[in-house]
């Protein structure tokens, strides 16, 4: 297949998840509860969640349509955990759009993210399986570990000092773990033996964390338009992400140490945003962060990959190998 081809099925793909989605949230009114919550899931996204769903169902041997509830099921859990997290973050934009609670009010983003997580346990309930009950303990378990995640997340900002292994618990649980359930649930849903089930569960986990890094390096290096989110937003709210830790690891410069530990001590940035923010892209520039982040995000792409090579030849297995290049060089 060529390049053209794997980009077509993912529309496609992604064309029926939206489909899918939006058959699912049937009421209007109250308006200020649906107005929101349809603005949200309608408002764009990469769909990756599902995809993984839909393609881990496929590669288990199972048909990719048997898996779209439960992949509209994680991409409506994951626009809950967006919402709440774009409260917790201060975030005023998020895919270009103004956030719920910027648009409306905290409370009503509040009462939105409530009901998604309502809407996405309807949506999974209709997966037909007989595998359902272990697919929705599986699926509780990652909603638990994401809210794990965020706690640690928040509690960090707060922290002097945090280890990278703290780091890594903490994207492990805010986010691998949403696609590891997702590869998980699909693998159930295509009846997968248990050796595959954990080949991809890790496919999607070290898929995750790449991503997570990813995140927090777009965060500093993307085009705010293609982004849809604040550049430096992360700094601005005094996150330990990798890039911030790691430029603790490497800066030796004492003027550039003072900068990097002012975030820390003034839990983020207060004043002169933008010129902070252009600074410390320079600090992270100059002692080779970024470079530091990409091989990160490599290390961990390839390790997901070589979990795939468990899997014999399918244009399964070729999307899941092609969805990894295409997170790997996404602007957004
Ligand atoms: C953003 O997720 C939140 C993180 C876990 C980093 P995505 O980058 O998948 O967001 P959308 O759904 O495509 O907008
Ligand atoms: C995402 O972390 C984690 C969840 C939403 C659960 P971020 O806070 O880094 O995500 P963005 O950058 O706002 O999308
Ligand atoms: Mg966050
Ligand atoms: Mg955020
Ligand atoms: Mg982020």
């Amino acid at each position: 297949m060529s390049q053209n081809i794997y980009q077509t099925t993912y529309n496609k793909y992604k064309q029926s998840i939206d489909d899918c989605i939006s058959a699912l949230v049937k009421n209007s009114e109250p308006k200020s509860l649906y107005d929101p919550v349809n603005y949200i899931l309608s408002g764009g996204g990469k769909r990756i969640r599902p995809l993984m769903v839909m393609l881990c169902c496929q590669i288990s041997g199972g048909d990719s349509d048997a898996a779209i509830n439960a992949g509209a099921a994680i991409e409506v859990l994951h626009n809950f955990t967006l919402v709440h997290d774009d409260i917790m973050d201060n975030a005023l934009t998020r895919r270009g759009n103004e956030t719920i609670h910027k648009k409306w009010n905290v409370n009503t983003a509040i009462l939105a993210g409530d009901n998604l997580i309502a809407i996405a346990y309807k949506s999974l309930l209709k997966t037909e399986s007989a595998n359902i009950k272990k697919i929705v303990e599986v699926f509780t378990e990652g909603v638990i570990e994401v809210c794990e995640g965020q706690s640690y997340d928040k509690d960090f900002e707060e922290r002097e000092n945090v280890s990278s292994e703290e780091y890594l618990l903490m994207i492990r649980k805010k986010t691998a773990k949403l696609l590891e359930t997702s590869a998980v649930m699909g693998a159930l849903i295509g009846n997968a033996d248990d050796r595959s089930i954990g080949e991809l569960r890790n496919f999607a986990l070290d898929l995750g964390m790449a991503f997570q890094i990813q995140d927090d390096m777009l965060d500093i290096i993307a085009d705010e338009k293609e982004l849809g989110k604040k550049i430096g937003g992360d700094l601005i709210e005094g996150k330990k992400t990798f890039l911030l830790l790691n430029a603790f690891e490497h800066t030796t410069d004492p003027t550039e140490t003072e900068l990097l530990k002012s975030i820390v001590n003034e839990k983020g940035i207060h004043k002169n945003e933008d010129e902070t923010i252009n600074k410390i892209r320079s600090i992270y520039e100059k002692n080779g962060i970024i470079e530091n982040a990409k091989k990160e995000i490599e290390n961990y792409t390839n390790d997901a990959r070589q979990r795939l090579e468990y899997f014999k030849d399918s244009e399964a297995k070729k999307m899941l190998f092609w969805f990894s290049e295409m997170l790997l060089n996404r602007l957004h």
